[in-house]
C-alpha cells in the first residue's frame, strides 16, 4: 500500500520538461480592505473582493478563481483560463464533472418533481437507490439505507443508529480520522486546526484510539494496545455503541488501515457488541478500486457512511447497514426535510450505473499503478529525498513532502508551493494530512490517458519550481 521513495542517486532538476498545454491561470492577491468590486464585473480579482465582503472568512477557498463552466477532468474559469481538476471538488466527481449520464437522469428528474420531502410523499428514486446501496454494500446479510444530504449528517445518523440498536452512548474514532464539521461529528474528527480551533465544546462520550503511524512509528499493535488501554482507563466496553473508522484516512493523508487491523477491529466489536461503521464517505464508489475501500481488508461492518463520489456531484449522502440495526431507530427518529432528494437520488442511480458501465472500479486500479509509477520516477528525477511517501489505494493515492527524507520532517511549505506553482501552470491540486504535507490524487476516473498526462508534467514542472524557490 506504501511505496517509500527510497532511491539514494541525487540528481539534479530537469530542465527539459514537457510543457504543459494549459494556459496560464491569472494570479490573485487577496485584499480583503478591498472595496468590494462591482457586481456586473466578473473577473476573478473582482470576485475575490465581493467574496470577501460577502462571505464568511471560516469557509476558506483553496483556489482564487472562480469556476465558469467544467467537463469531465477540465475547468474553466471565469477569464477563459482552462485547469485540469486533480481535485474533484473533494473527491466528489470520480465520474468527472457533468457526466453526460449523470446530468441527463438530474434533468428528466426535474421535469417530474424537484421536492416533496420522502416523509411527506415518498418517491421510487429514494427506494431505488436504497435497493442499489444495499446491494453493493459488502456482506450477505439484509441491508437497508438511509439517505440524507452531507456527509457529515450520514455520520451523525450512523451514530445515532448505534446507539439506539446497542442501547450505549460511547463512540470511539482515530487519530487524524475526519468526519466533517457539525459538532457532534467534529468531536470525531481528530485534528484541531483548523476544524475544531475556538468552536468547543464538542459533545462527550467521544473516545480517540490512536490511528497506526509509520511516520510517528506507531505499529498495528502498538495502535491495538492504545485501542486496549483506552477501554482500561476511559471507554467502559460495554458502553461503547460504535467504533467508527476511515478505511483509507481523508483529509488525515490518505492513509489506508492495514489490514490486520481492519480484522482485529472487527474482532474486537464482535467480542464487545461493539458495532463498526466504516466511513467510505472519501474511500468509496470506486475511488480505490472497489466500490467500497473495506473490501480490500475483506472485513465487513456494521453500517457504513458514504456521499461525495456517490452522486457526481449532486448533494446527498447516506448510510447502509444491517437491516436489523438500521431499524433500531423508531420511525420518524430519521430524517430531514432534504434528504434523499429525488434530484440527487436520480443522480447517483446515474453515476452508480457510469461507474459500472465503463469499468471505473478497473480504471482506478490502472491509475493507481500509473500514478504510483509516473510520481515515484518524477520524484526520483527532480526531488530526490523530498517524497517520503507515496500512498494509498487504487487512485485514492498522496504523496507526502519532507524536508529531511531520514527524520521524515513535514514539509508544508514546499506542499504549499506546489499547490500554488500548478494552479498557476493550470492544474488544481488539493493537499492534505495531519501536517498539510500530503497531496492527494482525487482526479476523475474518467479522465483521459492525455489529461492525466497532462496533469503529471504540470505537476512536475510546479515541483521544480516550487523546489528552485525554496532553494534560491
Ligand atoms: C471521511 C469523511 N467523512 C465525513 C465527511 C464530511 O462530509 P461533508 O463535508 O459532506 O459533511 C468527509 C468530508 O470530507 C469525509 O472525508
Amino acid at each position: 500500500m506504501s511505496n517509500t521513495v527510497k532511491k539514494k542517486t541525487r540528481k539534479t532538476p530537469t530542465k527539459t520538461m514537457a510543457k504543459a498545454k494549459a494556459k496560464p491561470a491569472v494570479s490573485v492577491v487577496t485584499d480583503a480592505a478591498a472595496p468590494a468590486a462591482a457586481a456586473n464585473d466578473k473577473t476573478n480579482a473582482a470576485l475575490v473582493a465581493r467574496r470577501d465582503a460577502a462571505v464568511a472568512r471560516g469557509v476558506a477557498s483553496a483556489a482564487p478563481v472562480y469556476a465558469d463552466h467544467a467537463e469531465n477532468a477540465e475547468l474553466w474559469d471565469v477569464e477563459g483560463n482552462r485547469y485540469v481538476d486533480f481535485a474533484g471538488g473533494i473527491a466528489v466527481l470520480n465520474t468527472g464533472h457533468r457526466h453526460p449520464k449523470v446530468v441527463a437522469a438530474a434533468k428528466a428528474q426535474e421535469d417530474h418533481y424537484t421536492h416533496t420531502s420522502f416523509q411527506v410523499v415518498p418517491y421510487e428514486p429514494y427506494v431505488a437507490l436504497a435497493e442499489k446501496l444495499n446491494a453493493l454494500a459488502p456482506g450477505d446479510h439484509a441491508k437497508k439505507s438511509l439517505l440524507v444530504t452531507t456527509g457529515a449528517e450520514a455520520v451523525e445518523n450512523a451514530v445515532k443508529i448505534a446507539r439506539a440498536a446497542t442501547g450505549r452512548p460511547g463512540v470511539i474514532a482515530f487519530t487524524g480520522g475526519y468526519h466533517g464539521r457539525t459538532l457532534l461529528t467534529l468531536g470525531m474528527t481528530g485534528k484541531v486546526s483548523p476544524y475544531k480551533k475556538d468552536v468547543g465544546p464538542f459533545p462527550s462520550d467521544i473516545f480517540r484510539a490512536p490511528f497506526p503511524s509509520l511516520r510517528d512509528g506507531i505499529t498495528v499493535q502498538d495502535a491495538l494496545t492504545g485501542l486496549q488501554n483506552l477501554f482500561l482507563t476511559d471507554a467502559q466496553p460495554e458502553r461503547i455503541a460504535c467504533i467508527i473508522i476511515e478505511p483509507v484516512l481523508g483529509e488525515g493523508g490518505y492513509t489506508p488501515v492495514p489490514f490486520e487491523m481492519m480484522t482485529a477491529l472487527r474482532d474486537i466489536c464482535d467480542q464487545h457488541g461493539i458495532m463498526l461503521i466504516a466511513d467510505e464517505i472519501q474511500a468509496g464508489f470506486g475511488r480505490t478500486g472497489t466500490w467500497f475501500a473495506i473490501e480490500h481488508s475483506g472485513v465487513v461492518p456494521d453500517l457504513i457512511t458514504v456521499a461525495k463520489s456517490m452522486a457526481g456531484g449532486y448533494p446527498i449522502a447516506g448510510v447502509i447497514g444491517r437491516a436489523e440495526v438500521m431499524d433500531a431507530v423508531i420511525p420518524g427518529g430519521l430524517g430531514g426535510t432534504y434528504g434523499g432528494n429525488p434530484v440527487a437520488c436520480a443522480a447517483a442511480l446515474a453515476a452508480i450505473e457510469a461507474i459500472e458501465e465503463e469499468g471505473l472500479l478497473a480504471r482506478s486500479t490502472a491509475l493507481g499503478e500509473t500514478f504510483r509509477a509516473r510520481f515515484a520516477e518524477v520524484g526520483a528525477r527532480v526531488a530526490p529525498y523530498r517524497m517520503w511517501d507515496i500512498r494509498g489505494l487504487g487512485a485514492m493515492l498522496a504523496i507526502e513532502f519532507v524536508t529531511d527524507f531520514e527524520t521524515a520532517t513535514p514539509d508544508a511549505a514546499l506542499t504549499k508551493a506546489v499547490v500554488a506553482h500548478a494552479l498557476k501552470r493550470g492544474l488544481i491540486l488539493l493537499a492534505c494530512g495531519m501536517h498539510g504535507n500530503a497531496l492527494r490524487i482525487m482526479v476523475p476516473l474518467t479522465a483521459s490517458d492525455a489529461i492525466i498526462d497532462e496533469g503529471i508534467a504540470i505537476f512536475e514542472e510546479a515541483l521544480i519550481a516550487a523546489m528552485a524557490e525554496q532553494q534560491a
